[in-house]
């Protein structure tokens, strides 16, 4: 990690007021409405969501009717509070919000599915796989992870990755660590080319999902999206579709329709 914890949530803190109005581009909205859609088609009735780097609820709260409860966990004091209140303006009672790091999610109770979106990429991968080994151990159906990881070359000009503060692994460095930790690919969306969102079930849980298959998508329209990382090749990758996709985009909020969007690094 290249900030401390305390770092990040201080960071976090900061710009938590304005996080929602930044979340603009497209591969963000694309990689959220992916996690969102694969968690949702995991979500079975009774069960509880663990949304990890929850920030200000993207996710939990997209996912708070599909869920009986809803659990996120941030460093960032600042982020969570405008998740609360947006579940407040909401009228979502369901979804419950408090302090939990990555490797420490200071929850102990049943989980049925994990989700995390662009927020893994501040660890470092020995940090990534403890938290992967962490998730494993909550022993959930189905784990959605929607971020910042390298399909080809690491860019650091790249928008979404800013060398001072974040760590991006490598998928390949993700799939190992997910299978190795009992996981089975169920899908790999590669959204853009530092951007994308795994799947992943449990081997020793019934899933809808068949393990033993992996579903790769990929944007047809990205350069070298017909390159795929040899990586890929153990981590149960049977069948390979490589076609355009289009991810269903989640709302903007309202002031950013009609407004002029300003990109922030997430
Ligand atoms: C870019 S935001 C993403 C928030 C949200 N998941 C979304 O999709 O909009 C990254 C979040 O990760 C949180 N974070 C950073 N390091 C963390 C850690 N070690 N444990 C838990 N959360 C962390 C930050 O506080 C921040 O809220």
């Amino acid at each position: 990690m290249k900030r401390t914890v305390e770092e990040h949530a201080a960071r976090f803190d900061e710009y938590a007021s304005d996080y929602d109005d930044g979340q603009d581009s497209e591969e963000y909205r694309a990689c959220a409405g992916l996690v969102i859609e694969h968690a949702r088609s995991a979500l079975e009735p009774g069960d509880t969501l663990l949304d990890l780097g929850c920030g200000t609820g993207a996710i939990g709260l997209a996912l708070a009717s599909d869920a009986e409860r809803v659990v996120g966990r941030d460093v960032s004091e600042g982020m969570m509070e405008q998740a609360r209140e947006k579940a407040a303006a909401d009228g979502i009672d369901n979804a419950q919000f408090g302090y939990g790091a990555f490797r420490e999610p200071d929850y102990d109770d049943a989980v049925d599915v994990v989700s995390s979106n662009f927020a893994m990429h501040h660890l470092a991968d020995d940090e990534k796989r403890e938290t992967v080994d962490t998730i494993a151990a909550f022993g959930p159906r189905t784990f959605v992870l929607g971020d910042v990881m390298f399909f080809g070359e690491p860019d650091p000009s790249e928008p979404f990755y800013d060398p001072s503060v974040d760590d991006p692994a490598t998928v390949g460095v993700l799939a190992d660590a997910l299978t190795d930790a009992g996981f089975a690919l169920t899908a790999v969306e590669r959204v853009a080319d530092q951007v994308g969102v795994l799947v992943a079930s449990r081997t020793d849980r019934a899933t809808r999902a068949s393990p033993g298959r992996c579903v790769i998508r990929l944007y047809a329209d990205v350069p070298g999206a017909r390159r795929i990382p040899s990586r890929f090749r153990h981590a149960n990758a049977r069948r390979i579709e490589s076609r355009k996709y289009e991810p269903r985009l989640p709302e903007l909020p309202p002031r950013l329709r009609d407004g002029a969007p300003t990109r922030a690094s997430p």
